[in-house]
Parts: structure tokens; sequence; C-alpha cells
């Protein structure tokens, strides 16, 4: 939650902790006195490599942090991880006020400038992000307090709204994190569901929790059958942003999470090896609920319903077993036959849920496969889409929001794996393991009916193994960048830029 401004002073001239200057092969001429200090350093290098150079009263700025950008155009996502870098390298030396100068890039048309604005602020903000809620030896460490991004005067009119979507997006992913971080112990159901209440603070957000015995009456029985090993109650949230400007406020775009808040595979045990990963099986509500903070705080013009199955998956005394049959809300009935694959179970409830809205279109995301990361190892997000406009919208927004995407089949030959003998349908595909991406999707689909639908996988990109410059270790908040662009286009698409 930093202090963010858009200035037309010459960076050069401001006074601050740090001026961070990314800068292409073919950028314009620089202020002479950039220009010597640049000059005394090579940045050819790539956007995610930094130099920082104390000025010693050559410049206002007590440093410059110098991130080569490469020749060429420069793309949103190659503008996020300079600055990210940057950030990254400025960590532990106590700065507080930075200024991102734009000087250094290639030339963009206003909405080009606008996206790499957006970008770069987006960076630098992700990269500042630190969880150290639980420790208590070691605090955390400052974080950037004031941010300002210095462009040319004729610009300022992109700048600024470009400005409070990073700030907005910015403060989706890090909320993200903060709910993937949380441990599981503390992120109970109920703990989860309270901090969706909390949002609805907000008179435009109206939030309905419901608890076991309501989920009992609506006939969730799949969404209860997953939780019914743990000691912790399941909640289904219901979180209904309406802008009161908003156009068609009857249709709402629906927004679905996954919210396991531990998996441990239930009966279907998995195995001790990174089991603690799981905590963020609750990733795709996690980005769900930045998504809607981004559009609160855009004020976005856009009806936008959230909806979190919130379940923790335990294989207690009362757990389902592999066999289990159980009732759906869609009134089909499935065959449990392994109790890991609970993410589909819970979303079939919650899609068939979202039918009864009057959705413009569902979108459910989801750390629902192992098999994610065996098809894309830690890059992109599988895309399935009944609706070919949504697939092409999601496309559009990786460009802007730089995580990746990629369509993948609903061939119905996948649903023909899904027969059951005594039930209508099982929840593992006959063929277990292979092709088990468009299994769980198919899946999926069966409970959407005809609505526009659209579902991300995001399991192999929830976690990062290796620190990326805008992105620390650990989980990514994955989705959250992505959905929170699919909202903002979307309400630039229907006439209201945000
Ligand atoms: N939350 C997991 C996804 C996952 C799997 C994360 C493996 C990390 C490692 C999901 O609920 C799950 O367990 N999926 C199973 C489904 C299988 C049993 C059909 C999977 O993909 O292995
Ligand atoms: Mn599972
Ligand atoms: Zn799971």
């Amino acid at each position: 939650m930093s202090a963010l401004t858009v200035v037309t002073t010459p960076a050069a001239q401001i006074a601050c902790d740090a001026l961070i200057l990314p800068l292409a092969a073919d950028h314009k001429p620089l202020d002479p006195a950039l220009a010597r200090v640049v000059a005394a350093e090579d940045v050819a290098g790539r956007p995610d490599e930094a130099v920082v150079i104390a000025s010693l009263g050559l410049l206002p700025a007590a440093r410059l942090v110098l991130t080569g950008l490469g020749a060429g155009p420069v793309t949103p996502e190659e503008a996020r991880r300079a600055a990210g870098a940057a950030v990254k390298a400025l960590r532990g030396r106590g700065v507080s006020r930075i200024v991102i100068d734009t000087a250094g890039l290639p030339e963009h048309d206003a909405d080009g400038f606008a996206r790499v604005v957006q970008a770069l602020v987006e960076g630098a903000l992700s990269a500042d992000y630190e969880f150290a809620r639980y420790r208590t030896q070691e605090p955390g460490r400052a974080r950037i307090a004031h941010l300002a991004i210095a462009v040319p005067a004729g610009r300022q009119v992109q700048a600024e709204p470009a400005l409070r979507r990073a700030g907005a997006v910015a403060d989706a992913v890090n909320a993200a994190r903060d709910l993937c971080n949380e441990p599981p112990n503390r992120l109970t159901p109920a703990a989860f569901a309270a901090r969706i209440e909390a949002l609805g603070a907000d008179p435009r957000l109206n939030v309905s929790v419901l608890g076991r015995a309501a989920m009992e009456e609506l006939g969730m029985g799949a969404l209860l059958a997953v939780a019914q090993g743990s000691r912790h109650e399941p909640r289904f949230v219901r979180a209904d942003y309406r802008p009161a400007a908003a156009p068609n406020l009857d249709a709402p775009l629906v927004l679905v999470g996954k919210s396991v808040t531990f998996d441990t595979g239930g009966i279907s045990l998995k195995p001790a090896l990174d089991m603690e990963r799981q905590k963020t099986d609750m990733g795709g509500g996690a980005a769900v609920f930045g998504a809607l903070t981004a559009a609160l705080a855009l004020g976005l013009p856009l009806a936008v319903t959230g909806l979190f199955p919130i379940v923790e998956n335990m294989p207690g005394g009362g757990a389902t077993r592999p066999g289990d049959v159980v009732r759906t809300l869609s009134g089909r009935t499935v065959e449990i036959l392994n109790t890991d694959a609970e993410g589909r179970l819970i979303l079939a409830d919650a899609l068939h849920y979202a039918r009864s809205l009057n959705p413009r279109a569902i979108i459910d995301l989801a750390t629902l496969t192992g098999a994610s990361s065996i098809v894309f190892g830690p890059v992109g997000i599988g895309l399935f889409a009944s609706d070919l406009a949504l697939a092409v919208a999601f496309q559009q927004a990786e460009a802007t929001a730089g995580e990746r995407v990629w369509p993948l089949p609903l061939w119905p030959e996948y649903r023909e794996l899904l027969r059951s003998r005594i039930a209508d349908l099982r929840n593992i595909s006959t063929t277990i393991q292979q092709g088990s991406m468009m299994t769980a999707a198919s899946f999926l689909r069966a409970f959407v009916g005809d609505e526009p639908w659209a579902h991300l996988d995001i399991y192999n990109t929830a976690w990062n193994e290796a620190e990326h410059p805008h992105l620390p270790k650990g989980p990514t908040a994955s989705g959250t960048r992505l959905l929170a662009q699919f909202l903002i286009d979307e309400a630039q698409r229907a006439g209201a830029p945000a």
C-alpha cells in the first residue's frame, strides 16, 4: 500500500533513495547527468539483471539502479521483470522512496506506454513483497513507502490511470499471496470465510456465508463429502460485487475459486514429500479474492460474483471412502474412486450453483491437477473454454498480465472416460493418470451445462521453487494478475475505461 504518484519533472532532478532506470538499447538521449553515470556501466543486460550504483552527489538520488531491457520493443512482462529485478537488488538497503524513470524506454503508442507503465509499477510493488507475519525474531524489512513514476508531460494522461491499475493489481496479487502463505492451521475454512466477509465492509460488496447445515439443506452433497473427514466445518461463500453504475447488473460474471485450505488427499492419502505445499490448494479462491479487491479498488463498472467452496480435505474417521457414492447439488450422482480428486467435487456443486445466477459467463480457477506440472512445467496456465470469446479474452489479458495461458481440448471422448457403472459419473477417469488435466476439466464441464465457461488449471504455476525477478520464492498468486486484468479489459470492452 505504497503511495503512488506520477511526476513530470525530469527524474534526474528528483531527490529519492533510489532512481530506477530501465534502459532499452534504442533509448532516446538521456539527461546529461544520467548519461554520465550510465556511460560508466555496461547495461546491455537482460531484464532480470540490475546494477545498483551510488550516485555520490552526481544526482540528487542517493542511488541509481540500471536494468537492461535489451533491443527492440519492450513487452509489459519485460518491463515487470526489469522493475522487479531493480527492487530486488535494493532489498535490505532501507530504501523507502523510489522513482522509476521512463526516459530509457523505446517509443510506444499511448496504449503501449500505459501498459508498460502499469507493468513497471506492478513489478516493483510485487518484488517488494514479504510474508513476515509469524516471525517474531527477525521482523520484516522496510517496504517501499513512496513510489513515483517519471513520465514526459504529454504522457501524464495515460500514466495516471495506468498507475491506479498497477496499484490495484499489485495489491490483489499481494493479498492473494498473503492468503496462500497463511499456514493451514491458521487459514481454516472459517478463517478464510471471515477474510472474505471483511471485504464486505464495502457497501458495493454483499457477502453471504453458508455453513454445513445450510449446505445440507441445499443438497451440496459433493462439497460436504470432501469436508466430512475434517474437524473444520466447510463454508460456501458468495460475494456479489454490484457497483451502482454497471450495465447488466442482473447478469454477473461469476468467478469460482477452488478453496481447499489443506489437501491431504483424504483416505487416498498423498505422499509426505512436499505435502506442505498443499496449503496453497486454496490458490483459486485466493485469485478470486484478489480479483474482487481489484474490482473494488478501481470501481470497475461490472457485476461480478465470487463463489468460494471452502473445505479441508482430511482423512478423519468420518472421511469419505473410495467407493462412496454422493448426490451433487445438480441431482447427479458421483462415485468417488479417489478422495484426492476432491477439487472437482467441490467445484461441481459451486459450478451448478453458479448456473442459478443468470451468469454472463462462469470462470473457475483451481489448483486442480498434478498433471499440469507434467504438461507445462512451471510455465503457463492450461485454459479450457467452452466459449471462443472467453478464450480470446484471456489471451488478450495474458499480453498485459504476463501470465501465459494455452488452450487445451474438451473432446467428448474424455467425458466417456468418466462413466461409472453404478452412478452417473466417476470422479477419476478409467485411465487415471493419462490425460488427467482434460478428464478433470471434462468432469467440471458436466456441471456447467451450456453456460459460457472457462477453466484455468493453476496448480503448476502456484508455487515458485526458484526466485523470479518480481515473484519471490513460494506462493505466486497464480492467476490473480490474469483474472484482475481480464476484469479491467472487460470494463474497457464495455466502454468504461478503468
Ligand atoms: N490439489 C491437488 C493438485 C496437486 C496434485 C498438487 C499433486 C500437487 C501435487 C489435487 O486435488 C489433486 O490431488 N489432484 C490429483 C487428481 C488425481 C487423484 C486424479 C492429481 O492430479 O494427482
Ligand atoms: Mn487432491
Ligand atoms: Zn486438491
